[in-house]
Order: structure tokens, then C-alpha cells, then sequence
């Protein structure tokens, strides 16, 4: 009988890898920013190419481990910060050129298994969910926020259908005791009336929990933004998403900077105001079938990427507004 060889799971797969390394094309050098360095996986990438500097950045202290070896041996052309990427502008960039800035939204294998950031329910640990530099836990949220915030987070962050009932009911089981991580489990598991056989009952209010505490929305824009102002001529940014929330928002800021507003229908194109940025792709990339054979959880995973056409440092945007019915919602972790 023939042995069947089970190749053993990576620990972290870089999602997308080939194909932004495709897009930034590396081997021309230049400085990158890696704004999601996570275990690296981007970073260490690019290094291999001579002539490239990476400036990474994680919110995970934790990823500092990983970074220092990366410097030990790359000591002159990379640099780690452990800062949120919407502070990106704010980083001294020494008049360096910037190519690329690259984004891999969410968070890493590595953390999704360490019981003290409880990212997962698989994973069963404290009702953290915090990523690195935050101001409160979901722990905090789930006990102390009214519960019509609560069916809010859960309604407009994790699309989930049934975020009253469960929300009433976590008002409820508090009063008797602290709500830790299984006892979120046991209400969702006894709370929702349909069941969706493809994911786990909690998916959605882990989700909703997790870009709450984590301020994921408004991380996001202000991350586009920054990146967008660093960029240099013909630099390229590019984002990785995992869920239609953060798609959506980074599909519709690359539309607005791309695309003509419209002053007047009657005005010949030749006189409408330029746009700073151009799509070279307007569809989505996806993983490849190898990947999604390789690498399961990559099977979310949406890339976008966008070119800038000149060296200005404004950027005009209505996307604040666009999306301020879903900031309105993070601010609640303000009353906390
Ligand atoms: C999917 S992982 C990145 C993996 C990385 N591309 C690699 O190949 O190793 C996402 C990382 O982004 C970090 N992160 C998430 N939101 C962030 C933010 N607002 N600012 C900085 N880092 C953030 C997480 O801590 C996590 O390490």
C-alpha cells in the first residue's frame, strides 16, 4: 500500500504573495511600507530583492520578534514600528521615494491562535480581541455597552440577522454573571433560530466584536488616505481584503480617486479636472486555485491595487461621509 503524504499545514501563509510582488515589481528597488507586517511574510519578500528598503509597521507588539531577526539581517533597508497604520503620515520618512504601500487587512494566523488575544472561538481564551493598541477589550464592550449598541455592532459589522435577539439576551445573562468568551458562544448558540450550515453560529459576532474594538473601520480609511498622501508618482498602493466591509470601502475610495466627478455632462472630457490615480485593473484579483488548494483561509482574499499619476499630497475624498453611519457605530466605544 502506498503511504499518502499529508503535507504539513504552513504556519503562516502570505496570502496573494506572487501577485503583488507581480504588481510592485521589487526587482526595479525602491522603498516600500509594508503596513500590515504581521510574521513578514511581505517584507522578507521584497528584501530578497538588492535594491529595496521596507518600512514595516504592526499595531502587534508581538510581531516586533519577528522583526528584529528581519533587521539583524537586513539592518540598513529595513525598520520596524510598532504603530497603527493610520499614523502612517505621521512616520519621518527621511524624503525617502515611496513605490508601494501594501495593506493585508485582518489579522495572522499566529494571532488568531494565541488564547490571549481570544480572536477565536476554535481558540477558546480571554474576550480580548485586541490587536495591539487599543483602548478597551470586547470583554468590556460585551459586559458594559447598552444592548441596542450592542445589536448595532453586531448588525452593521458582522451582517448578523439575529444581532437583537442576541444582543437582549446578552443584556439578560450579564446580570447573573461576567460574560467571558464560552459564555458568548453558549448565548449565540442558544439565541439563533436559523442556522447557516457553512459557518459557525459566532462568526459574524466575532467578526462584529473584532473591527469594533480594533476600530477597523476607521483605521482603514485613514490608513488609505495616509498611504495615498506618501505615495510618489507612479507608487502603487494596494490592499488585501477579507470581508465585504472592508471591500467595499477600499472599492469605493479607489473609485473616487480614479474616476471623474462629474462637473457637468455637457463638458467634453478633455476639460474635466485630472485625477491623481488611475486603476490599471478594474476587476478583482483573487487567489489562485493553487493557493486555495494550499491555503484555505486565503479563499476570502480580494486585491486591489491603485497607480498614482503625479506627486501631490492632498487627497480629496468624500469617503468620511460615505461611511459615516458605520464610524458613528465605533465611536460608541467612546462611552467606554
Ligand atoms: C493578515 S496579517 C499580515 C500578514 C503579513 N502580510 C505576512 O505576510 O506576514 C495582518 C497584520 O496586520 C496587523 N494590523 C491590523 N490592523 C492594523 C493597523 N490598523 N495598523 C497596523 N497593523 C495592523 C495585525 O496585527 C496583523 O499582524
Amino acid at each position: 500500500m502506498s503511504a499518502i503524504i499529508v503535507p504539513d499545514l504552513p504556519r503562516h501563509y502570505p496570502v496573494l504573495l506572487k501577485e503583488i510582488i507581480s504588481i510592485i515589481s521589487p526587482q526595479y528597488g525602491g522603498t516600500f511600507i509594508d503596513c500590515t507586517f504581521g510574521q513578514g511574510g511581505y517584507s522578507q519578500e521584497i528584501l530578497k530583492y538588492q535594491d529595496t528598503k521596507v518600512i514595516a509597521l504592526d499595531r502587534d507588539k508581538d510581531s516586533k520578534k519577528k522583526a528584529d531577526i528581519i533587521s539583524e539581517k537586513f539592518s540598513n533597508r529595513f525598520l520596524f514600528k510598532n504603530k497603527k497604520f493610520s499614523e502612517l503620515d505621521k512616520i519621518k520618512l527621511k524624503n525617502e521615494s515611496i513605490r508601494g504601500v501594501i495593506f493585508d487587512l485582518g489579522y495572522s494566523y499566529t494571532q488568531i491562535k494565541d488564547p490571549k488575544k481570544g480572536l477565536s472561538f476554535n481558540f477558546m481564551g480571554d474576550l480580548n480581541m485586541c490587536l495591539g493598541i487599543n483602548n478597551f477589550s470586547a470583554k468590556e464592550a460585551v459586559n458594559n455597552l447598552e444592548t441596542k449598541d450592542l445589536e448595532k455592532i453586531f448588525k452593521f459589522f458582522g451582517e448578523e440577522k439575529e444581532a437583537k435577539r442576541i444582543a437582549k439576551k446578552i443584556g439578560k445573562e450579564r446580570q447573573k454573571k461576567e460574560i467571558n468568551t464560552q459564555k458568548l458562544v453558549e448565548i449565540i448558540e442558544k439565541t439563533k433560530r436559523k442556522r447557516d450550515r457553512k459557518i459557525n453560529s459566532a462568526t459574524k459576532v466575532f467578526q462584529a466584536l473584532r473591527i469594533f474594538v480594533n476600530k477597523e473601520i476607521s483605521e482603514l480609511i485613514n490608513g488609505l488616505i495616509a498611504g495615498t498622501k506618501v505615495l510618489k508618482k507612479d507608487g502603487i498602493l494596494v490592499v488585501v481584503t477579507f470581508h465585504s466591509l472592508e471591500d467595499k470601502i477600499v472599492k469605493y475610495f479607489f473609485k473616487t480617486l480614479s474616476e471623474h466627478k462629474s462637473i457637468s455632462r455637457y463638458l467634453p472630457k478633455l476639460d474635466q479636472p485630472e485625477t491623481s490615480f488611475k486603476l490599471a485593473q478594474k476587476k478583482v484579483i483573487l487567489p489562485s486555485r493553487k493557493e486555495l488548494n494550499e491555503n484555505l483561509s486565503s479563499r476570502s482574499a480580494k486585491l486591489r491595487y491603485i497607480i498614482k499619476k503625479d506627486n501631490s499630497y492632498q487627497i480629496k475624498t468624500d469617503i468620511f461621509e460615505k461611511f459615516d453611519h458605520l464610524i458613528q457605530i465605533e465611536n460608541l466605544g467612546d462611552k467606554l
